[in-house]
């Protein structure tokens, strides 16, 4: 199948035409016969290494099917799943059971975290992702870990419990009760000891040590563009905490600086039930993963941000950190793309969603949302409707091997 029309293409957008076989993109040229013309301009498909599908254990807040075709309608085409589950992915037999229960409900290419423990030595050969929880967060104790698993992705949630007061009342106690400087000291305690992914980085010294370790990092889309003045109660609770405004306004900056790598959505949906709970009590956590990447295209619109740094951090720099062929419209990679016409701005509005938890705090935002979504070249998304279900396959991660075959092509 081929499909022509205006392309993101090495950093620019050009008249071309991608023809596509056996779900992977054999070439791009300036026109191709038999192609299918598009309207509006192709991206490659959002990768979110940051999910929270809630399978097994928590399928009332969200499972795999309704959170994998969420992320369809959001363009994102790869989603990495957390393991905070229950029972949490641990080992080897509770990840071939997770991988056998949601693989036939994926509506997008996913991969799964292993949470790391002191097990998790050896468990790299089946997947090397792994999700390593420092402090208490939703379903987890948290704990600190010495011994890591060789060349694997390690995700950190980095919180201590020794500076977490587990006790708050509203958004900005909530700040108070785990505070930023916990986060960067968290990050402190890794120096030197490895390679390391910082999830959801929510301060700017957090941010600074992850260059001193060299480590790489992402930010969420809610310390982005909320904070913990607006009116939002429990629905804004989420750890780490919302900042104050001028924080997500330098997280911002240092996004669009690139000292931030990547976004990735956090998405943890609850239900509203528990959402509506008193403060104290209700679960920390955002559904996300339908509304960033709409939310990012409609600001790339505005000047906000520019196309090519927009698809940088959603697409392109979270397929280079998990060695993975996605993420670029290039010979040799998935056709994972989206089409979008950004003439047709959207209100978010949680009815139009397919979360099942049914809310967002994200409603009256505005967003270009894709018309069009290919998975490696199936179409799943026609006209803003869902055509192609459960096409989405599991992505075993594994830089080692990546790193091997590197040195190997550089001897060529
Ligand atoms: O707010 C959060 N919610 N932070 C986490 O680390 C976990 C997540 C969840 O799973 O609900
Ligand atoms: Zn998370």
């Amino acid at each position: 199948m081929n499909l022509e029309g205006k392309i993101y293409y090495h950093g620019e957008i050009v008249e071309g035409a991608i023809e596509i076989e056996d779900g992977k993109i054999r070439r791009v040229k300036k026109s191709l016969p038999f192609a299918f013309r598009v309207r509006g301009i192709i991206l490659p498909g959002a990768l979110d290494i940051h999910v929270h599908f809630r399978e097994p254990g928590f399928t009332h807040k969200e499972d795999f099917y309704t959170g994998s075709m969420s992320a369809a309608f959001g363009g994102v085409t790869f989603v990495m799943d957390m393991p905070n589950n229950s029972p949490k992915i641990l080992t080897a037999q509770d990840f071939v059971e997770k991988l056998r229960l949601v693989a036939p409900k994926a509506n997008v290419d996913f991969s799964l975290y292993f949470m790391l423990s002191p097990l998790s030595p050896g468990l790299e050969e089946i997947n090397g992702a792994f999700k390593y929880y420092m402090g208490e967060t939703t379903a987890v104790e948290g704990y600190v870990v010495e011994e890591y698993p060789k060349n694997s992705f390690i995700s950190v949630h980095a919180e201590l419990n020794e500076c977490i007061r587990k006790e708050s009342r509203d958004l900005r106690d909530h700040d108070k009760s785990r505070p930023e400087s916990c986060e960067a000291m968290a990050v402190r305690t890794l120096l030197g000891k490895g390679k390391f992914h910082i999830a959801h980085v929510s301060g700017v010294d957090t941010v600074d040590m992850c260059k001193i370790g060299g480590f790489t990092c992402e930010v969420t889309p809610h310390h982005l563009f909320l904070h913990r003045d607006m009116p939002l109660g429990t629905w804004g609770k989420v750890n780490p905490p919302l900042r104050a405004k001028w924080m997500s306004e330098k997280l911002w900056e240092e996004l669009l600086q690139g000292r931030i790598d990547i976004v990735a959505s956090d998405h943890a949906p609850h239900t509203m039930e528990e959402k509506e709970d008193e403060f104290n009590i209700a679960p920390a956590g955002i559904p996300e993963v339908e509304t960033y990447v709409p939310i990012f295209l409609y600001l790339v619109k505005q000047g906000k941000i520019s196309m090519a740094r927009a698809v940088e951090v959603l697409m392109e720099r979270p397929g280079e950190l998990l060695r993975v062929p996605k993420g670029k419209i290039e010979a040799g990679y998935d056709a994972d793309l989206i089409v979008v016409d950004f003439k047709e701005v959207r209100k978010i509005r949680s009815r139009d969603l397919h979360y099942k938890c049914g809310w967002t705090p994200y409603e009256n935002f505005y967003g270009v949302f894709p018309h069009r979504v290919y998975l490696r070249g199936e179409e799943i998304i026609e006209d803003y409707e869902f055509v192609g279900e459960r096409l989405g396959k599991f992505v075993k991660i594994s830089p080692a091997k990546q790193e091997e075959e590197e040195k190997e092509h550089m001897q060529d």
